[in-house]
């Protein structure tokens, strides 16, 4: 079983990106007999316009899975603009694939949205081709490693369709070359930010993964809570410190808070419960992040690897379709 995912370098990796999408992503990756890890920074594109930003974020997520674990000797791990290949397949694929399917798919259906709520004349304002064609690429990624399994965030199940769909009509127009991906979905429970609300980069509530402990315990002091005095009994289940605790805690620590919980417990202590574990939980991997940050050249070489190493898997099947493509 030959196991594959993308992660967008958009910004630093945070709680929120680790329990949803980059934690289970590693167990699935070490669990599988082949697995492969790539950043995709070509399809952050649509958002991400500085290099520099890009090749920072690039390097975070790289040593984000180093540092949680991921052997790069085992699982693949590359960059996607280091695969020319991808880019020569998208192209083809593009012309496997209907307008029309592109019209429904749902990043830029939410942009068409947008543009129609805020009453602009053209409801394209502000669409890039790159964000049209978004799923070809994203199909591409899959398709040219013949991935079985694809871990994903519910969120891009329809890519993963998608995908499927644009391989029927190659292999139909073609020859039966490209395998039909499956969609793993991830996790369902979302990771509350500060404000209770989902945590994410963009409503500025999340907490990143790696940093010291100081900003990390003045972030989790920021966590928001009712006014409940502490004597007061209180409900772990509507609780977010609890929540995220959960996922840290080994069982006695939770089951211990948990009485805590109900005897009462005053907020900022239930604070310090919680920066407590996050900081144990991630006290190693955060001094590997900082060691492989401080010298990319490292991470800049094991990408390179991965990128040749995925690059000699790729290449036969690009010769295939490039054969049959143009007749040769
Ligand atoms: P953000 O909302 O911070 O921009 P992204 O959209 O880049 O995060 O998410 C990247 C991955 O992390 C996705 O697979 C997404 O499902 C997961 N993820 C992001 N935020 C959360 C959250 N609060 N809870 C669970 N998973 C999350
Ligand atoms: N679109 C995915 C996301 O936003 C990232 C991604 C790009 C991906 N190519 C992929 C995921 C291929 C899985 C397989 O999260």
């Amino acid at each position: 079983m030959r196991v594959l995912t993308g992660v967008k370098p958009t910004h630093i990796p945070h709680l929120g990106n680790y329990l949803g999408a980059i934690k289970p992503a590693i167990q699935l990756a070490q669990s599988a007999k082949e697995s492969f890890l790539f950043i995709a920074d070509y399809h952050s594109l649509t958002t991400i316009q500085k290099g520099s930003e890009l090749r920072d974020f690039t390097y975070q997520v790289a040593a984000t899975w180093i540092a949680c674990g991921v052997d790069p000797n085992k699982t693949i791990i590359y960059r996607q603009s280091d695969v020319p290949e991808l880019f020569e397949l998208a192209w083809i694929l593009a012309n496997q694939t209907p307008k029309g399917l592109m019209n429904r798919a749902h990043a830029y259906k939410a942009k068409v949205q947008e543009n129609e709520e805020t009453k602009k004349d053209d409801l394209d304002f502000g669409v890039s081709m790159g964000l049209f064609a978004y799923p070809v690429l994203m199909s591409a990624d899959i398709l040219l490693f013949n991935a079985d399994v694809v871990p994903v965030g519910e969120d891009q199940v329809q890519h993963i369709e998608i995908a499927r769909d644009i391989a029927q009509k190659f292999n139909r127009t073609y020859d039966e070359v490209f395998k039909l991906p499956r969609a793993h979905i991830q996790a369902k429970t979302l990771v509350p930010g500060l404000d209770g609300r989902k945590m994410s980069k963009s409503y500025g509530n999340h907490i990143p993964l790696f940093q010291d402990s100081k900003a990390m315990r003045k972030l989790v002091m920021k966590i928001v809570t009712d006014s409940l005095p502490p004597e007061a009994p209180k409900d772990p289940e509507t609780s977010n410190i609890f929540q995220l605790y959960k996922q840290f805690a080994t069982k006695e620590q939770i089951s211990e808070l948990e009485a805590l919980y109900g005897k009462g417990i005053g907020w900022g202590v239930a604070k310090e419960h919680l920066f407590n574990v996050l900081d144990a939980y991630f006290a190693r991997s955060r001094d590997k992040f900082n060691t492989l940050m401080s010298d990319t050249k490292v991470l800049e070489d094991a990408l390179l690897r991965g990128a040749e190493r995925a690059r000699v898997i790729a290449q036969p099947l690009m010769k295939q379709v490039r054969t049959l493509v143009r007749g040769l």
